[in-house]
């Protein structure tokens, strides 16, 4: 007799009679599970037709704080119930962002509730008084015991939490330290599954340690809705906050601040800020066009080249990624004739912004060879393009938007990849660029003959 089927593959759908470790029509491992009994609703691991769902469920409401730099990282705001976490060194100021950030949405009409177990109540509220929030309706409490201040949230309903750091709280039920991999994971735990359930949105902060001893924000990400990185360069007043995971908006947006004696202000405008500090007709120094988030971004990257004193050569990079200078050098060496062995080589993006982009190749290749010829590129240019291993440049995305900051921003020129044409009218970019001087390139050799002239590739441009 056919035993009717009570168990499905979560992977493919399969039916089967009984439970098994792998399900034999896909192969997956671990992926069946038992229907619930007949006539109980929606049963668990079936898997049901798209079109079968009804309709879309509601996006939850999201409460703006009214510091875009701050809503346009969270996807337009604060989402009810959600879980975020703000990662950063130590120092680099995510309890002042913090503070601010609550005491706005406190003044929104959010109940709002800091918790902090680093500092006292006292410290907090002279910070505040700094800060300029001393009359916000924001509360505060001073406290490390996870219980007490989920028996706090209970009783107060709470819209907001903000616990600073999760790396201070602990939870009496798990016998090892604050600050360890398992009091973190449990503490973030218990405060996730109390946003959900009870409909607070609550803000972690995780300070990145390079202890391995001590957990960071990276063991909990899996377990929030949207992850906020806060970077910059303690030396430098420019913070970037970003989103690397968001379930509410886009990832890769970023919000630019500065620190001030009185707190944490909004940067309108990134690009003149980041190329505020260049020093223009310097060899090395370009100016690259790119897109961080929804917006364009102009800085300034600077390379330096000196013959290296030991055997040795050093490459050192700031803001972008170590592997792909290696490519770059590589390249410019075998299909442009460029060596940069026995060099050192040094690679810096202004401003302490980090570029993920390789549509930041380009500028890079450029500034390299500037440096290395000691001649410099028209500091009135902005520069974009991927550059692939055979030394073509690839086209890259949201050249218009990238194109129309440049000349929002004063800039004349700009050297890009052969952009793909429209057939039947004229290239939309090129009325985006308006009165700029496009130049188009479709390999690296041919911009640097252009630029540095038929001498610079040949190889012998390096030590005379
Ligand atoms: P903080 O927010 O405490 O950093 P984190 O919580 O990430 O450890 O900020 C620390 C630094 O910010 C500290 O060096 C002092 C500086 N700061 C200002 O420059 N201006 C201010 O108004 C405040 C409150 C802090
Ligand atoms: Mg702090």
């Amino acid at each position: 007799m056919a035993a009717q089927p009570a168990f499905h593959c979560s992977a493919c759908g399969a039916a089967h009679s009984k439970w098994a470790g792998r399900c034999d029509s896909c192969g997956a491992w671990n992926s069946i599970i038992e229907d619930d009994a007949p006539g109980r609703g929606v049963k668990r691991g079936r898997v049901l037709q798209l079109a079968d769902l009804g309709a879309l469920p509601e996006l939850p409401p999201q409460t703006p704080s009214g510091v875009d730099e701050l809503d346009r990282v969270l996807g337009g705001g604060l989402v009810k119930g959600s879980a975020v976490l703000l990662g950063g060194d130590p120092g680099i100021g995510k309890s002042t962002l913090l503070l601010q950030a609550a005491a706005r949405f406190a003044r929104g009409g959010l109940s709002t509730v800091y918790v902090t177990g680093e500092e006292s109540a006292a410290q907090v509220q002279m910070r505040a008084s700094r800060l300029n929030l001393g009359a916000s309706p924001l509360r505060l409490a001073a406290e490390t015991s996870l219980r007490d201040i989920l028996a706090t949230i209970e009783a107060e309903s709470p819209d907001l939490v903000v616990i600073d750091s999760i790396q201070t709280m602990w939870l009496d039920s798990i016998q090892s330290a604050p600050g360890t991999v398992s009091q973190v994971r449990a503490a973030a735990h218990e405060l996730t599954t109390m946003a959900k359930r009870r409909g607070t949105a609550v803000i972690l902060v995780g300070h990145v340690t390079k202890d391995g001893t001590i957990a960071g924000p990276r063991t909990i990400e899996h377990m929030v809705d949207t992850v906020l990185y806060f970077e910059g360069d303690p030396g430098h007043q420019f913070r970037i906050l970003r989103a690397v995971k968001n379930r509410f908006g886009p990832a890769g947006e970023i919000g630019v601040f500065e620190m001030t004696g009185r707190g944490l202000i909004e940067v309108k405008n990134p690009s003149s800020l980041f190329l505020s500090e260049r020093t223009r007709r310097t060899p090395g120094s370009v100016v690259f066009a790119g897109i961080e988030g929804t917006r364009a971004v102009l800085c300034e990257i600077q390379a330096l080249v000196a013959g290296a004193p030991s055997g040795q050569a050093r490459r050192s990079v700031v803001g972008w990624d170590g592997g792909r200078l290696a490519m770059i050098l590589a390249v410019l060496d075998a299909r442009a004739g460029l060596g940069f062995a026995g060099l050192d080589v040094y690679l810096n993006v202004a401003g302490g912004l980090r570029i993920g982009e390789p549509a930041a190749d380009l500028a890079v290749a450029l500034a390299l060879v500037s440096a290395q010829t000691g001649m410099v590129v028209d500091p009135d240019c902005v520069i974009f393009g991927e550059i692939g291993l055979s030394g073509a440049l690839r086209p890259v995305a949201q050249a218009e938007i990238r194109l129309k900051e440049a000349r929002k921003l004063g800039f004349t020129g700009a050297i890009l990849p052969v952009r793909p044409r429209r057939t039947g009218r004229q290239d939309a970019g090129a009325e985006e660029a308006g009165a700029m001087q496009l130049r188009e390139f479709a390999d690296l050799p041919m911009v640097v003959t252009a630029l540095f002239g038929p001498g610079a590739g040949s190889d012998s441009g390096v030590e005379g």
